[in-house]
């Protein structure tokens, strides 16, 4: 099955994900690759449209991303954006103007050409959001003006040469026709055919995992959230049997996750699972750890050594193990091939990184190409339960990065009947789905209280409840008073060992969103 594909270069822009979250919207499949690729990378997608993002530079700084000019020769219709529009002209033999200040703000386009195909449909005056910076003063040869604001240029078309530029943000929220614009571009101009849906998906990267394993054996690592669900659920639809899953159990999971995964996924999805207790290994490996860092670094060694037993052991089972699932998102590729290059780490993740060189195992990443929101429809399509979709991220290292000091067996049990008490309370008052993720952190600080007449000297329970859209910047959530009583109070007496709740009122950033 042949997949469209719209690719996006990234000059550099705040909005480029926006644009291939527009397009995608549209059930047009699109990448995003930086505006510096090579242009045979960017002719092997066969793309059907080319989109250039905006980005903060002058076409004449000295550090203007270096795309090759020739990218303009493509044989594909062309959309730029903002810095896209400058590139444009620039390259093709105009001249534009530089600015010493951009501008950012709400304007009015008046469209000059209706006819032209990207404006098809739309009004004569369109609000906008724009940014102001060079201008372009003379238009290449075959170019004409198609839209102005009433002090500059918005919109430019070469309709022999298949491109298009506007001066403004069509993929923005302030720009409210902007999906429209997006749409004739799309459709008349680029003829997509907008099929790229969750059965479309589904299908196709079933083929193509049914092609690529043949007769070899795979196995993943099931963590019990939504991607690595998905991904194994994906796998297992294309060779069934030929996939084997680990799911570990690292003492340091939610309260019951390690039972109710295997319900979900193992008895009512089908898919085969080895589960393996490994708490008592991972909490001794953490006695006596209080440096987040270190945990982290324990608990990811810790699991490689248990995956890699059980990825022996079944290797020997079947004959060998040739492949590995991972449940690797589309933001997680575009950020280590973006134009500014991988941000700095502030946390060690915990993944089976190291592992798949070591046994020598291929990738399969069925979800590379997806955001999160588009595996949680694919997972619908599949068949999976709300419970899985629907659970808030949750971090690989679990308590131990939300528990402060030592992680002791004790220390665990109590977080994870608070947590518990949360999530319960918040899903009951119908929050859960609306808020990025919400629970409980135990705190190492004891104080006094009084429970019936009795002085207690106990621990302390932080809540955190955040709003984010990717878990980069969040902000912390105002959960109703009533709510934040009801779990205040249960939590205070129905864990033996907590006497204190506070709610923790920081956002990212300058906080993180979990405490370690
Ligand atoms: P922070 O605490 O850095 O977290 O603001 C951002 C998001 O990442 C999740 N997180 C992790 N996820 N392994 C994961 O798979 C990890 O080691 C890890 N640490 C943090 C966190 O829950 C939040 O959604």
């Amino acid at each position: 099955m042949d997949t469209q594909t719209v690719v996006i270069l990234d000059f550099g822009s705040q909005y480029t994900q926006l644009i291939a979250r527009r397009v995608r919207e549209q059930n047009v499949f699109s990448v995003v690759l930086p505006c510096t690729v090579p242009v045979n990378e960017i002719e092997a997608y066969k793309p059907i449209g080319l989109i250039l993002s905006g980005g903060p530079s002058s076409v004449y700084d000295a550090d203007a991303p270096a795309a090759d000019p020739r990218l303009l020769e493509i044989d594909a219709p062309i959309l730029g954006i903002c810095y896209g529009l400058q590139f444009i002209v620039h390259h093709l033999g105009g001249k534009v103007r530089s600015a010493t200040k951009r501008e950012y703000g709400h304007a009015e386009v008046t469209v000059e050409d209706a006819a032209t195909p990207l404006f098809a449909g739309l009004p004569a005056n369109l609000a906008v959001w724009m940014s102001h910076g060079d201008e372009a003063l003379e238009l290449p040869a075959g170019f004409r003006r198609i839209a102005v604001t009433s002090n500059a240029l918005a919109g430019i078309a070469n309709e022999q040469r298949r491109i298009w530029a506007v001066q403004f943000h069509p993929e923005v929220h302030h720009t409210p026709l902007g999906p429209q614009l997006l749409r004739n571009f799309l459709f008349s101009i680029c003829e997509a055919r907008g099929d790229w849906t969750p059965a479309h998906f589904i299908q196709s990267t079933v083929e193509a995992i049914r092609e690529k394993v043949g007769t070899g054996h795979v196995i993943c690592g099931l963590s019990g959230g939504v991607d690595s669900s998905v991904a194994a659920m994906l796998v297992h639809r294309a060779i069934g049997s030929q996939l084997t899953c680990i799911f570990v159990n690292n003492g340091v999971l939610r309260k019951n996750e390690f039972q109710n995964v295997q319900k979900n996924l193992r008895d009512k999805l089908g898919l085969n699972i080895v589960a393996v207790n490994a708490s008592a290994q991972f909490l001794e490996h953490l006695a006596g750890v209080t440096d987040p860092e270190i945990k982290r670094k324990r608990i990811g060694q810790e699991f490689i050594t248990v995956f890699e037993e059980e990825a022996n052991r079944i290797a020997q089972e079947t004959g060998g193990v040739d492949w590995l699932v991972q449940g690797t998102l589309y933001p997680d590729v575009i950020e280590s091939s973006s134009v500014k290059g991988p941000s700095q780490t502030i946390k060690s993740h915990h993944n089976v990184g190291g592992l798949p060189e070591r046994m020598k195992l291929k990738l399969i990443e069925p979800l590379r190409d997806l955001f999160k929101d588009e595996v949680r429809r694919i997972g619908r399509d599949l068949g999976m339960p709300e419970d899985i979709l629907g659970r808030q991220p949750f971090p690989g290292p679990g308590l131990a990065v939300r528990i402060l000091g030592e992680v002791t067996p004790e220390r665990v049990a109590l977080l994870q009947e608070a947590d518990d008490i949360v999530v319960s309370e918040i899903k009951a008052a119908g929050l859960y789905s609306k808020i990025w993720q919400s629970f409980a952190v135990l705190l190492p600080v004891m104080s006094v209280g009084v429970m019936g007449d009795q002085r207690t000297y106990a621990y302390t329970a932080a809540i955190r409840a955040v709003h984010s859209e990717d878990g980069m910047t969040a902000d912390w959530t105002p959960l109703p008073y009533e709510l934040m009583k009801r779990i205040s109070n249960r939590i205070v007496n129905e864990v033996r060992g907590i006497n204190r709740v506070v709610y923790d009122i920081t956002s990212k950033p300058p906080g993180t969103i979990e405490w370690e």
